[in-house]
């Protein structure tokens, strides 16, 4: 099997992994942070551009929010397709990337000067900033029943006198909590350039909504 075969049947692996999940988490995620990888990879040359696209490939396919699985049972598919697929040599040094890439992850074991782990996460932070960020944002937000926004709320969580969590997080919300950190959790200098751009957009996308959102008012007349 040459690389080629390798690839493909891990973009198969994938496309068939990935159908339960939501559509911010889709193929074209997948599809997008391969692209955004390769890129930066070239730019920076960090790591073998074939380990990167295996592992952006991949980087998602784990997930124990969105696997059936829980989180070791998403690990061991991920483990036998690799051994099937002859990619044993570069398993161990994938699957920690993995494991380490998300915002969220719990699970930090990795070597924070790991290469591969630099350009994996650059290109997942970007798509989650930008006009992407923001339609991903909205999507999640959607799929989860949240609001879009509250304006009595600064914070996350809503509670109640007796201190009961009483409410859920606004999709703008998130943009405090996390989207406008991401430009500056950037590893390489590639990505704080693709980031500042995306940032950008985010800050512009949020005045336009505050606009609209108190048009009401008359402020804006
Ligand atoms: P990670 O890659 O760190 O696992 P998530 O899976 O939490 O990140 O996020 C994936 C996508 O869903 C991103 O685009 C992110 O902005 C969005 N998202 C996650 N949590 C929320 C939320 N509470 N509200 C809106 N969007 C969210
Ligand atoms: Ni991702």
């Amino acid at each position: 099997m040459n690389r080629n075969d390798q690839v493909l049947m891990t973009e198969r692996f994938v496309r068939q992994n990935m159908k339960g999940y939501d559509s911010g988490h889709d193929w074209w995620h997948i599809e997008r942070v391969r692209n955004l990888a390769l890129f930066i990879n070239k730019m920076e040359e960090l790591a073998d551009p074939f380990i990167v696209e295996i592992t952006a490939l991949l980087h998602d396919t784990a997930d124990s929010k969105f696997t059936k699985e829980n989180g070791d049972q998403g690990y061991s598919l991920l483990d036998n397709f690799m051994e099937e697929c002859k990619l044993s040599r570069i398993k161990d040094q994938v699957i920690t990337v993995i494991k380490n890439v998300s915002f969220s992850s719990k699970i930090k074991t990795g070597d924070p000067d790991d290469h591969l782990l630099w350009v994996i996460q650059d290109a997942d932070r970007l798509d989650a900033i930008g006009a992407i960020g923001v339609a991903r944002a909205f999507n999640y937000g959607g799929f989860r029943n949240n609001k879009i926004y509250n304006p009595e709320i600064i914070d996350n969580d809503v509670f109640s006198e007796d201190d009961q969590k009483i409410g859920t997080a606004s999709t703008i919300s998130h943009f405090y909590d996390k989207l406008l950190l991401l430009k500056y959790r950037m590893n390489t200098l590639t990505a704080k350039k693709l980031a500042a751009e995306r940032h950008e957009f985010l800050e512009i996308f949020l005045k336009q909504f505050y606009q609209e959102w108190n048009f009401s008012t008359g402020k804006n007349l």
